[in-house]
């Protein structure tokens, strides 16, 4: 992104593009949102969009495309075998990630189901990680194998300074290779950690736990739904790149991995993922998969206008003007709230800004779902939907004991290119009003509560009346306003 300092004020995130299709947005009166909210099993999952007035429930395909992405749309070509669209992203793949193959899946959970489908191949395995992702951890249990999480102890403080705290710490790893290395399916670095606020993971890093699975043997599998944010930061915070471009950056990962697999609902701002790989044996044994549960190896469940898409959106991933934009408006969102000395995780890192629903209901225990008593609390005040990242997202051991989040938090993604400053600081407003009225906020308890995922599909009803408490003191505070 452009260095733009100003002359008057403190120095902002600045947009580098301009709006030029919009959709309109709905803010509902607070009585409808504690009405809809309600309705919805106070579950964001289930609220309706034309309910939701800021959507930052995710940045899964909702990213705003570009002029040049929509125009390539209209060139794909449809056909079920051998279409040119296909050979045109597989050659774009190939660009910037230097790897040899590329099998195409229709997102990126996809390609988690077919690598853990292959890699695990026998009972009792282990797939050492920095962090899970939901969707990851849940195909890998799905075929018998467990997860250790070994990102280093810092990646699970909510506040540091640490600038990549994503990093797999490679100290474990070697630990774990020593005592179980048979049992080793393959090793899972995810640049931009999801679930600890989207830290990401240094180059240093990726170099040191490829070396070490060089060494031994093993499989690196890197999940690289969220890298766009992860080569901004390597970029901007290790000071060995800071010279270096982009795509040499991308190569270099391509180069330092086994297999890379990616959503392209993040990554390339379309809708659709892969697997991209350098080795034949590999290959041969993924690709048997992929007509299977995706479709024909030239298409894999993509749509050709995605596809299409999806080559000009990873072309525009090696733009620092386009992959600054949503980090530096996390940053603004997070060193503002911070000021407020309102608990966020630090330092800012991608996907969005992720409040410490731990620490902003230090009142809650975490089996009363601080992360998503926060998230209703939120929308009915604000209108705006984020997603809880904590407790709920988890899923219950196999004995039906519940196993307590990590860390409590409430994500607030932030789509790329989506919103405008002054949404962001509507944002932090409501935000900061709601932590003066905190104290107000009670739990939840499951009322229907799905055995897989659950947080997708369950609902939940508060603990007391206390959204209608909450409710009346903002009418209190803010009079007739939405
Ligand atoms: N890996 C990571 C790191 C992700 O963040 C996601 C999706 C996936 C894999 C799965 O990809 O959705 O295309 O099947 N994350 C979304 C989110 C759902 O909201 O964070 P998918």
């Amino acid at each position: 992104m452009a260095e733009v300092k100003f002359f008057g004020s403190a120095d902002m995130p600045l947009e580098m593009h301009k709006v030029r299709i919009i959709q309109k947005l709905n803010l509902l009166p607070i009585d409808e949102r504690l009405k809809a909210i309600s309705e919805a099993g106070n579950n964001t999952f289930l609220l309706k969009n034309r309910e939701v007035f800021l959507d930052m429930l995710t940045d899964s395909g909702t990213n705003a495309m570009s002029d040049r992405q929509l125009a390539a749309m209209m060139t794909a070509d449809d056909s079920y075998a051998g279409s040119e669209t296909f050979y045109r992203l597989e050659a774009k793949i190939r660009e910037v990630f230097d790897t040899k193959y590329y099998l195409p899946a229709h997102q990126g959970r996809a390609c988690e189901n077919i690598l853990a489908q292959t890699l695990i191949t026998k009972p009792g395995m282990i797939v050492p990680m920095n962090y899970h992702f939901t969707t990851a951890k849940a195909h890998i249990s799905r075929f018998g194998a467990e997860i250790a999480e070994i990102v280093g102890d810092e990646g699970l403080e909510a506040k540091s300074s640490n600038p990549f705290k994503g990093n797999l710490d490679p100290e474990k790893l070697n630990a774990l290779i020593k005592e179980r290395k048979e049992d080793i399916a393959f090793v899972r670095i995810e640049a931009g950690t999801n679930l600890i606020g989207g830290q990401p993971v240094s180059m240093a890093n990726f170099k040191e736990i490829s070396a070490i699975c060089r060494r031994e043997g093993l499989i690196l599998v890197v999940d690289a739904s969220l890298l766009a944010d992860n080569l901004y930061f390597i970029k901007t915070r290790e000071e060995e790149y800071k010279d270096v471009p982009i795509s040499d950056i991308m190569r270099e990962i391509g180069s330092l991995s086994d297999i890379i697999y990616f959503s392209a609902r993040k990554l390339g701002c379309a809708r659709g993922g892969g697997i991209c790989l350098h080795r034949d044996d590999l290959m041969e044994r993924i690709r048997e998969l992929i007509p299977l549960y995706e479709g024909f190896l030239t298409y894999g469940g993509m749509s050709v206008r995605e596809m299409e898409a999806l080559t000009v959106g990873l072309d525009e991933t090696l733009d620092m003007d386009m992959i600054a934009q949503a980090p530096q408006f996390i940053k603004h969102m997070v060193d503002e709230l911070s000021a407020l000395d309102i608990p966020v995780v630090t330092p800012a890192g991608g996907l969005g800004c992720h409040l410490n629903a731990g620490e902003f209901l230090d009142h809650l225990p975490q089996n009363k779902y601080p992360s998503g008593a926060l998230a209703t609390a939120l929308y009915i005040v604000s209108g705006i939907r984020g997603m809880e990242r904590g407790t709920l997202s988890e899923q219950r051991n196999p004995d039906g004991t519940e196993p307590l989040a990590h860390m409590e938090l409430l994500r607030l993604a932030l789509p790329r290119r989506v919103f405008t400053l002054s949404q962001i600081k509507y944002a932090i407003d409501r935000i900061n009003w709601l932590y003066q009225n905190r104290r107000l906020i009670g739990g939840l308890n499951f009322v229907e509560e799905p055995r897989i995922l659950r947080f997708f599909f369950g609902r939940l009803k508060p603990d007391s009346d206390w959204q209608i408490k909450l409710t009346e003191k903002f009418k209190e505070d803010f009079g007739e306003s939405l």
